[in-house]
């Protein structure tokens, strides 16, 4: 970020003279005005990097100059030239918001010298601004890979819904992405600056759960020696994500309900009610509608909470989303780690691509992490992943019949084997219960070989 274009102000022409031919010779755009009026009529003219002006002018000086910069022309990095017995004014001008100051008499390089620190400056300002968008992004809707038509649709959804105050009930397998997505609905809504806080409903044991939401009063039982804010409270003027909603305890369905339909929680143990302002958002991987028709769950609560409905699908379902997903995991772990990124070889993104992947997302981004860590070569490969994702393949590849003047029986035996029931396998089409017919082999036995003899591989 190169200083361009710059405003010099001073009443002697001598000075606005010398200044001009040197900064136009090093390429910079120069004007040059008198004293402080002509300067700000500048400034609102157009835009200047920066402006070297005098402290002691006639008229406006350069301290009220500097103030009146800090107002109009912020961006305008300002640099103040003090002759002797002008030192004091000069200092005043740096607490006014002067980055720097050049005493007169000056040599050309002292000035260069100030512009380029001046630069650098700018150039770092800069490269903080890039680091905060970028950490802006890595939040919210940002940070989600969306590359499937489904979590595309996802996405849409949620940010219609964000800046609602509506409950959101997100669905889906473990590792799906359920709390990434809550995140980004909070950090999408007017409510990004407030708390998010998020609860996990199965972890906390069930006697606790009420006071860890409600909060409690001072002695409401053993053990509350104090009075406690509960989570609702916590989270006022925020959004709060009841994870694993579906193990929340029947009774605290009812008291849920309520706080939901009147906005007002009670601590445990008070008779006060309080008014919270809370957003809700539920999460749970089981099917919801099925715990209500099973009678774990209130229907009532089961409306209110699904008034939306995220489902995220497994990743398996989502296989075009795999690839961005590995790069975007490579890239993220290899910064966090202080190493250089490494690409995924064609290898293993099939492995990646092949895997039905249980664990889902997170499953995904810890394969990845420990394949950055362990790869030794210029890109990822194969070996680098976890070993579950390697299809079971005998030692060397598939049998091969005997090279010629070899005599092994075993070694003959095996490929002829492999030969056969590649054949039964043909033309039962794949229906492995009639090929073992054909071959006189138990199907379990036939399901042996084909494992050790890698076929259909
Ligand atoms: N679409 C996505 N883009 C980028 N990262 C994702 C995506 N989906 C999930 N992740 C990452 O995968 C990990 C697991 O996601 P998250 O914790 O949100 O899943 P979850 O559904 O809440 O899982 P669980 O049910 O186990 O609590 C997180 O590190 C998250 O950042
Ligand atoms: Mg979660």
């Amino acid at each position: 970020m190169a200083l361009r274009s710059i405003l010099i102000a001073d009443d002697e022409e001598p000075i606005r003279h010398v200044l001009t031919v040197l900064l136009a010779e090093q390429g910079y755009f120069v004007r040059s005005v008198k004293d402080g009026d002509d300067a700000l009529r500048e400034l609102a003219a157009r835009d200047y990097d920066a402006l070297v002006t005098d402290v002691r002018m006639p008229g406006m000086d350069g301290l009220s100059l500097v103030r009146a910069v800090g107002q109009q022309a912020p961006e305008t990095t300002v640099i103040v030239m003090s002759a002797y017995g002008s030192h004091d004014l000069a200092l005043e001008a740096m607490k006014a918001g002067a980055y720097d100051y050049l005493g007169k008499p000056f040599r050309p390089d002292e000035v260069l010298l100030v512009l380029r620190k001046a630069e650098e400056r700018e150039r770092l300002r800069a490269e903080n601004r890039r680091l905060r968008r970028e950490i802006e992004a890595s939040r919210g809707a940002g940070a989600i890979v969306a590359e499937s038509a489904a979590m595309k649709e996802v996405l849409r959804t949620a940010q219609k819904v964000a800046p609602a105050k509506t409950t959101v009930l997100i669905s889906g397998e473990s590792g799906t992405g359920k709390e990434l997505i809550a995140r980004a609905l909070h950090e999408m809504s007017p409510r990004a600056e407030r708390p998010f806080v998020a609860v996990n409903c199965g972890a906390i044991p069930e006697k606790l759960i009420e006071s860890e939401l409600f909060g409690h009063a001072k002695g409401a039982f053993t053990g509350a020696v104090s009075a406690k804010r509960g989570l609702f409270e916590e989270a006022d003027g925020g959004t709060l994500l009841l994870d694993e909603i579906a193990d929340l305890p029947l009774h605290l369905q009812a008291s849920l309900l309520r706080v939901l339909q009147e906005g007002e929680v009670r601590r445990v143990g008070d008779a006060r009610t309080i008014r919270v302002d809370v957003r809700v958002l539920a999460a749970t991987h089981q099917d919801l509608a099925q715990a209500v028709a099973g009678g774990s769950f209130r229907e009532d609560l089961f409306y209110r909470l699904n008034v939306v409905g995220l489902r995220l699908p497994p990743l398996r379902e989502r296989t075009d989303e795999i690839e961005a997903l590995a790069r975007r995991f490579l890239d993220r772990h290899a910064s966090r780690l202080g190493v250089p990124a490494k690409p995924l070889s064609s290898d293993a993104l099939r492995l990646l691509l092949s895997w039905r992947w249980p664990g889902n997302v997170r499953e995904l981004e810890n394969a990845l992490e420990r394949a950055l860590v362990l790869s030794e070569g210029e890109e990822i490969g194969p070996e680098a992943l976890p070993d579950e994702l390697r299809p079971s393949r005998p030692p060397g590849g598939p049998p091969q019949p005997p090279e010629e003047g070899e005599l092994s029986v075993k070694k003959a035996q095996r490929a002829l084997e492999a030969e056969l029931i590649r054949k039964a396998l043909e033309r039962t089409g794949g229906n492995r219960t009639r090929a073992a017919d054909l071959l006189e082999l138990s199907p379990r036995a036939l399901l042996y070989k084909i494992r050790e003899y890698g076929i259909g591989e």
